[in-house]
């Protein structure tokens, strides 16, 4: 993945995530997803309000997080995901809950520290992020969450069915019908909670593969 070709490959990942999401409204259903409604449940318990969703793509679980109440700021890479975030938010009447940003996590978050109570993604960690760009995207999210906030993610695992399969891109990340996804084990996901306290972490299955994720819970200590 060091090579300049490689970084290409995974840049290229960008165009076809905006082309797969214009072609079609509601890729993944318009259903909030099961991570979704679990995490609600733990942001109410902690009293979270501000919270961060990370890789929002069509926006199933920003609305339903903004219809139970929550303060979300949603980013996603995708000109085709945050505006149809948006178009979705006008239609609900949910606008004013909801602030959408363009934003490629790859990048530095653009928020000061301890903005957020909690940040929460769905299938974002295993896109097209080399290990250090994940390790770099975790410590982001570790410094904007406030003392004792959650990092709540789910990434496809290396038990996933389409772990080893299709073009190798160097560490897990395997491409597969133009996706390339970066499949995480345990000894990745002990990596990316350093300087957290890593509470949970939850197997699952979705879809009809069925694909093989967990879902992740790690903690902003305290004092950190
Ligand atoms: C598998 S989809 C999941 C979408 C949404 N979380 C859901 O479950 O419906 C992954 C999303 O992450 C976005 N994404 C991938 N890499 C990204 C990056 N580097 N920065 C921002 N968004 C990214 C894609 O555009 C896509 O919308």
């Amino acid at each position: 993945m060091s090579t300049p070709s490689g970084h290409r490959q995974l840049d290229a990942q960008r165009e076809h995530w905006q082309r797969i999401l214009a072609a079609s409204a509601d890729r993944f259903g318009t259903d909030a997803s099961t991570p979704a409604r679990a995490a609600a449940q733990v942001l109410r318990d902690m009293g979270a309000t501000r919270l961060l969703e990370l890789g929002a793509g069509q926006g199933r679980d920003t609305l339903f997080f903004a219809s139970e109440g929550f303060s979300v700021t949603a980013l996603d890479y995708a000109a085709s995901a945050t505006e149809a975030i948006t178009a979705k938010l006008e239609a609900h009447e949910l606008e004013g809950f909801v602030e959408v940003r363009q934003h490629d996590l790859r990048e530095p978050l653009p928020f000061p520290d301890g903005s957020f109570d909690a940040c929460y993604s769905h299938m974002l960690y295993c896109m097209a992020f080399t290990e250090a760009q994940l390790a770099s995207l975790s410590r982001e999210i570790l410094r904007m969450l406030r003392p004792g906030g959650l990092n709540i993610f789910t990434a496809r695992t290396t038990e996933d069915p389409d772990w080893g399969h299709g073009r190798h891109h160097g560490e897990n990340l395997y491409e597969s019908g133009g996706f390339i996804v970066h499949f995480l084990g345990s000894d990745a996901i002990e990596r990316l909670a350093e300087g957290y306290e890593l509470m949970a972490v939850d197997p699952f299955e979705e879809g009809p593969l069925p694909r093989r994720l967990v879902r992740v819970t790690m903690r902003r200590p305290d004092w950190g």
